[in-house]
């Protein structure tokens, strides 16, 4: 069985160990780069326990098997997540992609964005059920850049 909770500065060397057991391709997808370690900005987040960001592990027996998190700025937030290689196409996805949209409105968020590769088949399938609306990135012809609105 595995279970969502809130992650926090304790959680990082878990956190570090999972992203290095991560596959190569998974790794690119979630940071559109083969980093074997969390980006020293999320782990100066996850250690500061700072209010612009809100981090969710999905759990198995004590040890991450995915990570979301929400950045928030302003009316906007943006989600990101990732799941153990061996735990994806369980729901484990969507789980956190539903508890990261509740952080959003508890938050008070007008929009929630999110970015994925274009060539990322389960993220886009993802997004579109939760509610994204999917375009091309203006910014990088690799990208899609998703939009949710939510209702206060
Ligand atoms: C994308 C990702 C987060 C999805 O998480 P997941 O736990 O595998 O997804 P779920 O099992 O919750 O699937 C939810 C829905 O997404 C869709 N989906 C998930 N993976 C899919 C795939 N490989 N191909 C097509 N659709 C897929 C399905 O519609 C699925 O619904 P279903 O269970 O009724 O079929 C996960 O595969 C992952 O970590 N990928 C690498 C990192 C990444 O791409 N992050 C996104 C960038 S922010």
């Amino acid at each position: 069985m595995w279970h969502l909770r809130t992650a926090q500065g304790k959680d990082v060397d878990a956190l570090q160990r999972f992203v290095g057991n991560l596959s190569l391709a998974t790794r690119v997808q979630r940071f559109f780069a083969p980093l074997r370690e969390l980006p020293g900005e999320l782990v100066r987040a996850l250690r500061q326990a700072d209010p612009a960001h809100c981090f969710v592990i999905a759990e198995a027996d004590g040890e991450p098997i995915g990570l979301g998190q929400l950045a928030l700025r302003g009316e906007q937030g943006e989600v990101a997540l990732v799941v153990a290689d061996a735990w994806q196409s369980r729901g484990v996805g969507a789980r956190l992609l539903a508890q990261l949209l509740v952080e959003a409105s508890r938050h008070g968020l007008r929009e929630v964005m999110l970015e994925t590769l274009a060539g990322n088949r389960g993220m886009r399938a993802l997004a579109r059920r939760g509610g994204f609306d999917l375009q091309r990135h203006p910014g990088d012809p690799e990208l899609l850049l998703g939009r949710r609105q939510l209702t206060a």
